[in-house]
């Protein structure tokens, strides 16, 4: 059976880890897979998650089993953190747990196989290479529709929405909370209102990725989308991540929410779920989660956590803004939308060939889509980058 099969492909973002590996040279700059560095380069763990791990570790009193939707406490901070504690949106939903944002995707996925036999999934083009992956593995047929203008940098809303006009009741509809990936380029809130009153119309499910909440302009400033579509459509599912916004990438914490018409909708919705991630984990790992719901259930700890969370958020558009402007002294190119775009990526239009360049000529890493994780940038590298970037001739 395995001798006869042939070399698979690298996966677009985790087979850079090998390509970066190989680099040997002092300065390489690693701008592939979406996580944060600090401005020394480093990808430390928070303090916050420091605290609660010794914390954990002293107070644990077993590791019995939970329960398929995971830890409580977790599950209804996670809820909190989206609606706000006590708001309609809260009481109309519920949390299932999943292992990081791609669980929840996964789960996501079967769920509405499940519910919505033959409904296919509109997807943003581009997007996060592994949605298509996940999605046809269980079955979806897929719709790219257009979303990124690379030369403007920003949304092509309108042929988006001529294109998202062919959904029909059984479809659903993928959006990015915040901090698109993988280009940075965020809907606006008429945008989201928009797109709200046009899924109202076709009776489309929506489906929003939020795998970067407070890493745009702030916690409820990048919920807003969500939270839009709570005032306004009777359902939708959430995925979340702590991946990136608690730095617990390897911990592997994500959640699936589930908003109803009703509580009593959301919790039958939670019911249907639990099934299904029975059959693909049974129970998530709960290290992480139980690290995150400590820490938003204590005031001091959340408070550190904001203000860590924050030093990434400003540090992040800091290198926004400095890229931005030293790519501006390169010529014609309007390079203002770096700097409006939120969370870590954009992409300038780079070539394949052209990122093959910046890496074996200048080791500077970037995915072959032309994606730079604009986090892995700081004051000892971005001018560097940007040079080497305008070298190659982008866009
Ligand atoms: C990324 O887009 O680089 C991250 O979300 C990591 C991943 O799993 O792909």
């Amino acid at each position: 059976m395995f001798a006869e099969l042939d070399e698979p492909p690298l996966d677009p973002i985790l087979g850079l880890a090998q390509l970066l590996a190989g680099d040997t040279s002092p300065d390489k700059v690693d701008l592939g897979i979406g996580i944060y560095h600090d401005d020394q380069g480093r990808a430390p763990v928070l303090d916050c998650v420091k605290a609660a791990e010794r914390w954990l570790l002293e107070t644990q009193p077993s590791k019995r089993y939970l329960s398929s939707s995971g830890n409580a406490d977790y599950n209804a901070a996670t809820r909190a953190l989206l609606f706000g504690d006590g708001s309609d949106g809260f009481a109309r939903s519920r949390t299932i747990q999943a292992p990081g944002g791609t669980g929840a995707l996964r789960l996501a996925s079967d769920l509405l196989r499940r519910l919505s036999p033959g409904g296919r999934i509109f997807i943003p083009g581009p997007t996060w290479p592994n949605h298509p992956a996940i999605f046809k593995a269980t079955g979806h047929e897929l719709v790219v529709y257009p979303y990124y203008d690379i030369e403007t940098g920003k949304v092509r809303f309108d042929e988006m929405m001529a294109t998202l006009g062919a959904m029909g009741a059984k479809d659903t509809l993928l959006l990015h909370g915040c901090c698109h990936n993988p280009t940075g380029a965020d809907l606006d809130a008429a945008q989201w209102s928009a797109i709200a009153d046009l899924v109202s119309k076709t009776g489309a499910a929506v489906m929003v990725d939020l795998a970067y909440l407070g890493l745009g302009d702030g916690l409820s400033e990048d919920a807003a989308g969500i939270r839009l579509l709570a005032e306004r459509l009777p359902e939708f599912i959430v995925a979340t991540s702590c991946s990136k916004n608690f730095a617990l990438y390897r911990e592997r914490v994500g959640a699936l929410t589930v908003v109803g018409a009703s509580e009593t909708n959301a919790v039958r919705a939670h019911a249907h779920a639990l099934p299904v991630a029975r059959t693909l984990w049974s129970m998530p790992p709960d290290h992480g989660a139980a690290i995150v719901a400590h820490v938003l259930g204590d005031a001091e700890l959340r408070r550190g956590w904001e203000r860590e969370l924050a030093t990434m958020r400003d540090r992040i558009n800091t290198m926004r803004n400095r890229l931005s402007a030293r790519l501006a002294g390169h010529g014609d190119r309007d390079y203002g939308f770096i700097a409006r775009q939120r969370g870590m990526f954009t992409m300038l239009g780079i070539s394949p060939e052209g990122v093959e360049t910046l890496r074996r000529e200048h080791h500077v890493h970037l995915t072959s889509s032309g994606r730079v994780n604009v986090a892995g940038l700081n004051e000892g590298n971005v001018d560097r980058v940007a040079d080497a970037i305008a070298a190659v001739g982008n866009a």
